[in-house]
């Protein structure tokens, strides 16, 4: 069966950098013929995870806003390639409630396997990622099916829209894309 391929967007800004990137990898995915969507969580009500632990009851959030439908896109990929700015050397917010808010899917039975992070920061430095990294590496954890898979790192890169002026970013986006 061909692999569901789920592109999530973290960054909330207009002309964002990321978001430019998910776009490519999109595009690279379709080319190759692959099955992929792209999830952004600008303009989303995501709620922080409360941590009542009900869902390892239920298997249901008891927040009701669009996390729902965003995790039943979760639960139907295979691959999850997550596209993100670095905030303060880590995650962005939004970005860890969204995997905060993937606990219904703790110790379940679970389709996604490789997992790949994308990220843009101001910094220039090879190592500016590595916290970013690590963290979602303890999520990854979290869930024995799945690896981190690969990464891609795109530094030097700040104002709105800026990537487009280091085409070979999005060019590797596209190659990535085309790789999954
Ligand atoms: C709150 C905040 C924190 C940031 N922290 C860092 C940082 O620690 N290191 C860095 O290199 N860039 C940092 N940046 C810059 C962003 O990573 C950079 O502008 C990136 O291009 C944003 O990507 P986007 O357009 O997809 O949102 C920060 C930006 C914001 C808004």
């Amino acid at each position: 069966m061909e692999k569901k391929i789920l592109i999530v967007s973290a960054s909330l800004r207009v002309r964002s950098n990321s978001e430019l990137l998910a776009e490519e990898i999109l595009a690279g995915a379709r080319e190759a013929g692959k099955e992929a969507e792209l999830l952004s969580l600008k303009g989303k009500d995501l709620r922080f995870c409360v941590g009542c632990l009900a869902c390892q009851k239920t298997g249901k959030c008891v927040l009701r806003d669009d996390m729902g439908k965003m995790l039943d896109r979760v639960r139907e990929a295979d691959v999850l390639v997550l596209v993100t700015p670095i905030y303060y050397y880590g995650l962005p917010g939004q970005l860890k409630t969204f995997l905060d808010r993937c606990n219904p899917l703790y110790g379940g039975e679970n389709r996604f396997r490789d997992v790949y992070l994308v990220t843009v920061a101001a910094d220039d430095a090879e190592s500016a990622p590595h916290r970013a990294e690590e963290s979602l590496g303890g999520w990854i954890e979290c869930f024995p099916q799945a690896r981190l898979a690969g990464s891609l790192f795109c530094g030097g890169v700040n104002g709105p829209g800026e990537i487009l002026a280091r085409p070979e970013y999005p060019a590797r986006a596209r190659a990535l894309g085309a790789s999954l």
